[in-house]
Formats: structure tokens, C-alpha cells, sequence
């Protein structure tokens, strides 16, 4: 059965319109550019370049954004939201680099599909492939631009092969580019038969589309520059043959991804995804919880924490908590039962993030995402329900891979360390562990561009110079089990042990053998490498 909205009469129409997703790839392939011109062509904003312009003006309100924009990586996420045609889009910003690849896994529990942008001369690259398995592992739809068409980029059936072949998935065309680099001229739109022609004197302008009777339509050759015509229809044809025809479903599955080919910074390509999107990307889906999970169309609102941001404002000191909509028709000033704590929560200002503006979300749907301005009430993997003890599942921590110990350069400062570093730990920037035996906390993070970062921002926005320094320890594993047998082993290995931000026991280990020891000397402990975050 397709995911359309026909097939889903129960979903209201202001969730069946819905397109919650979020965009991959690797550095420079042309994720921004793409996104500017998203917001474009939603009327968000007025004029490509804005995006850009815009995140500049807000970087430079601060050191540790100064250093997002010298490295050229996006270390923080964000969500914006847009109507095109009838569909509203909501766009989760996912980092780019490596080292925060937690905090990206964490914004994919958020969305219902995602698109994956790669260079048409490059191919899958690096970090593509790693965004591309985090996707695998929660089967999140797939829907590709291959982008820069009109540079010298790769034959277009050797980057469908290497996708199939790298990422084990099934590639449709659903457009076919005519012409590469100096040459490149269009796309031949498969899905609905007609012409895509780029006008390369306005970047901002609308391609202009023909319609085509089939691939002897006098149509073609004259619009098709003649030298290009008889290798479009050879191609078109071997493609007929060779490569599989879209199939919605498996779309939907994450099986198959249909691919588009075009020019992000001539506009081009980009209004064929945005509608591929609307046709063949998923509408809000039911979202895992327990005890029982929870669909969109429930009247009663349900949502959950994906992410939190501190100090977006540095005026401010305040902090967002980023919440999906799993379900229902969300008003401002709702009270909403904070499952966690069982407190019941006033949401009197929430925000929608309109392009990169905030606006007072004054009501929401089940797909959205909202922003939530508390002081530290929200964590990471919060469900916020209309009453039912809900929780959503499947936002999982991470065991850190690298860790340091930090100190305060002022050691009459720790106490503000401590707090600094409980805000970290909290917005999941990194983990904090205090060792059960002497002063002074261990931090661990996922990559080792997360200390410089961690160390920039205590320093922005506590005033606080530290040092961090190396740790005899490398990873940890939550500790879980038996109440005697984990009394046993908490003493019995005290240099080992710490406490996490939540209280919660770990181990923390030097090498593979500690684990094992611990393993083979306690059975009726657990040790383990993710907590789900609650
Ligand atoms: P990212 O967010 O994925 O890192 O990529 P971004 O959009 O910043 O694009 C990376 C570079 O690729 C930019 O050039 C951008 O202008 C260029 N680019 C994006 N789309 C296209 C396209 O369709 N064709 C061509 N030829 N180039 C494209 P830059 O020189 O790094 O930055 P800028 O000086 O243009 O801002």
C-alpha cells in the first residue's frame, strides 16, 4: 500500500501535507546552496544568498561559530519550515562533519526521509556513506540529487552503479541529464516525460519545461542541440532497459532511490526533487514508544526531544529544546505532561523556525518541528504528552570513543566548570563522567574536533579558560544488572567507575581486556556501549 495521501484517508490534511526530512552529504557537495534555494522557491526567502548571508551575521556573534565558519563545517543543527505548492516542508539541518556524527544520528530520529546530495564528479564520498548507514539502520527513505551537473562531472551510469554498488541500494533515474559540464543543457525529465532546459544567463530562473510524446517526438530534436540528441536517446533507451523502473513502495522501504540530476546553483533540478519529494517522499509516520508506539493522526498531541541547543542567543542564555510532533494539532499555550519528570508544562512560546528566523509557533502538526525555550526542564529524548506516560524510543547515546580529563585553568572556578559541563552533557554535545575516586571530570566525545569545540565554548560563554588533558581511560560502558552483583563490582574496581550527568553508573575502560575481564568475572552485570536516552 503507498504512503500517499489517498492511501492514508485517516491523516488530517494538514498532516497528510507534511514532509519532514533532512539533508546529507558531504562537505561542499552543496547542501547550502540547495537549502537557499529550497527557502527560494518556498517564498521563505527573497533572494538566494540569504541563507548564507544570514548564518554569517549570526556566526559572527560568536568565537565558537567563527570556527564553524574557518573549519567550513556545521557543527549545529537546526530546522526550518516552508510551504511549496501545497506541502509544507520541514527541513532538519544535520551537521556535516564526522566528529558529530551522535548528534546527527540523533536529528535522523527526527525526520521521515532524507536527501542525500552528492557531486556529480565526485560520487559517493566519504562522510556521504557514513550519513548513508545511519539512514540504513532506521530504513529512512531515500531520494538522491546528484548535483554540479554543469561542471565536468562523471557518466551518468557510472555514478548509478557506484551508488548501487557502495550503498547496496536500488537507483532509479528519474531525470537524465543532457549534456555535462560546458555542454550540460537540461535534464530529460523521466517521471513526466518532458525537457528540463537551464537558462545559464539567470541563476534564479525557472527551467523551462517541454512536453515530450515519447523519444521520437520532433520535439526533442528541436530542443535538443544536435550533437547531443543521439547520445540522450541511446542513454534514455539503454536506461529503459537497465536500470529499474521507480517503484514507490520500495522508495518508501528505503530499497530504492530515485536520483536527480542538476545544478543547485543555477536553480536547476531543484523544483523536480522538491515535487519528487511531495510525490514519493513519506508523510509523517508512526513514531516508536512505549508502551505503544504513536500515530500522527492521534487527536491527542505527542512529541518528542531530538536535540538542545544552549545559548542560540547569547543575550539570552537561553536554551531550545527541538521537539518532533509525533501526533495531533499542537496550540500555543497547551499544557503538555512532561513524561520524565511528570510535571505538567505550560508551552507558552514556542517557535517555528521560518528560514533562519524564529517565529511564535501559534500551532503545530503531528511532522513538525518546534522549538521549546526552557532552562534545562528538556532533555534529549524527553516525550512531552497530552497525559499518557508515553515514551518514544530509539533515541540512543552513544558510548564516547575518545576521552579527557578537563580542568579549570582557575581551580577556584571548578564549580562553574561543573555547570558549564552539565550543560554540555545535557544538549548531548558530549558525555561527562565523574570518577568515583578524586576531583575533576572526564569528558568523552564521539571525535576529537569536539574538545576544541567544547573548550571554545566554555570559554565563550562561561568565561572560563580550561585545559583539557590526556585520560589513561579511552572508552566506557553503562553499567546495568543485578543490584548485588553491581555493588560488587562498583567496589571492588572504584578506580574504574564513574557517574554520568544523569547519575547513571559507568566503567570506564583502557583497553578491550578490562571489558572482557569484566564480563568474564561478573555475569550478572551488563555492560553496555549505548543508553537510551530518557
Ligand atoms: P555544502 O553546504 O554541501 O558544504 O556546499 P555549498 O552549498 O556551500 O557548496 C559548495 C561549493 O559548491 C560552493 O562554492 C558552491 O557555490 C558550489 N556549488 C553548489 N552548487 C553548485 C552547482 O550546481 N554547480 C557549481 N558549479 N557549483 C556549485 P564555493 O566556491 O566553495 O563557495 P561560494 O564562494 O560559491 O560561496
Amino acid at each position: 500500500m503507498l504512503d500517499t495521501a489517498s492511501n492514508r484517508p485517516e491523516l488530517p490534511p494538514e498532516i497528510a501535507r507534511r514532509r519532514t526530512f533532512a539533508i546529507i552529504s558531504h562537505p561542499d557537495a552543496g547542501k547550502t546552496t540547495l537549502t537557499e534555494k529550497f527557502l527560494l522557491y518556498g517564498g521563505a526567502i527573497q533572494m538566494a544568498g540569504q541563507v548564507r548571508a544570514k548564518g554569517e551575521a549570526r556566526r559572527t556573534r560568536s568565537d565558537f561559530m567563527q570556527m564553524e565558519k574557518d573549519r567550513g563545517i556545521s557543527v549545529s543543527a537546526s530546522a526550518m519550515s516552508f510551504d511549496y505548492n501545497d506541502l509544507r516542508f520541514n527541513l532538519v539541518d544535520t551537521p556535516g562533519h564526522s566528529d558529530f556524527s551522535e548528534d546527527t544520528y540523533r536529528t535522523l530520529t527526527a525526520v521521515d526521509a532524507a536527501i542525500m546530495v552528492i557531486d556529480g564528479a565526485k560520487g559517493v564520498e566519504s562522510q556521504t556513506q557514513k550519513l548513508f548507514e545511519v539512514c540504513r539502520l532506521r530504513d529512512l527513505p531515500i531520494l538522491t540529487f546528484c548535483n554540479k551537473m554543469d561542471r565536468e562531472s562523471r557518466d551518468v551510469f557510472e555514478i548509478i552503479d557506484e551508488i548501487q554498488e557502495m550503498l547496496a541500494i536500488d537507483v532509479t533515474p528519474a531525470s537524465w541529464p543532457i549534456g555535462v559540464g560546458r555542454d550540460f543543457v537540461g535534464c530529460y525529465d523521466i517521471l513526466r516525460d518532458r525537457l528540463e532546459l537551464m537558462d545559464r544567463a539567470d541563476r534564479n530562473k525557472v527551467a523551462e519545461s517541454i512536453e515530450i510524446n515519447g523519444l521520437d517526438d520532433p520535439n526533442l530534436a528541436k530542443y535538443v542541440p544536435e550533437h547531443l540528441l543521439d547520445k540522450l536517446v541511446e542513454d534514455l533507451e539503454m536506461a529503459r532497459e537497465l536500470l529499474p523502473k521507480l517503484d514507490p513502495q520500495a522508495v518508501l522501504e528505503g530499497h530504492m532511490t530515485p536520483i536527480w540530476f542538476g545544478s543547485a546553483i543555477n536553480s536547476f533540478g531543484v523544483k523536480e526533487l522538491m515535487d519528487g519529494i511531495g510525490n514519493y517522499g513519506p508523510l509523517p509516520q508512526v513514531q516508536s514508544a512505549q508502551p505503544r508506539s504513536i500515530a500522527p493522526e492521534e487527536k491527542k498531541v505527542a512529541g518528542f526531544v531530538f536535540k538542545v541547543q544552549a545559548n542560540m542567543d547569547p543575550k539570552h542564555r537561553d536554551r531550545v529544546a527541538f521537539v518532533r510532533l509525533a501526533s495531533g494539532h499542537f496550540k500555543r499555550g497547551m499544557k503538555l505532561n512532561h513524561v520524565r519528570t511528570k510535571k505538567p508544562m505550560a508551552i507558552s512560546n514556542p517557535v517555528l523556525f521560518l528560514a533562519s528566523d524564529r517565529e511564535l509557533a501559534e500551532e503545530a502538526w503531528a511532522g513538525d518541528i518546534i522549538g521549546i525555550p526552557n532552562h534545562g526542564q528538556l532533555r534529549i529524548g524527553d516525550t512531552l504528552t497530552e497525559g499518557e506516560p508515553l515514551r518514544v524510543t530509539g533515541i540512543p547515546s552513544f558510548a564516547p570513543e575518545l576521552l579527557q580529563g578537563v580542568r579549570a585553568g582557575d581551580p577556584m572556578k571548578s564549580k562553574h566548570l561543573e555547570k558549564a559541563l552539565m550543560q554540555f552533557a545535557e544538549e548531548g554535545a558530549a558525555k561527562v563522567f565523574k570518577p568515583s575516586i578524586g576531583s575533576g571530570f572526564i569528558v568523552g566525545v564521539v571525535g576529537a574536533l569536539q574538545f576544541e569545540v567544547l573548550a571554545s565554548r566554555i570559554e565563550m560563554e562561561y568565561g572560563l579558560p580550561v585545559r583539557f588533558e590526556a585520560s589513561q581511560f579511552t572508552s566506557a560502558r553503562w553499567v546495568s544488572g543485578d543490584k548485588a552483583a553491581v555493588d560488587k563490582l562498583v567496589n571492588a574496581n572504584k578506580q574504574h567507575i564513574a557517574n554520568d550527568h544523569d547519575g547513571d553508573i559507568v566503567y570506564l575502560t583502557r583497553l578491550q581486556w578490562d571489558i572482557d575481564r569484566v564480563v568474564r568475572d561478573y555475569p550478572d552485570v551488563n555492560l553496555t556501549a549505548t543508553k537510551e536516552m530518557m
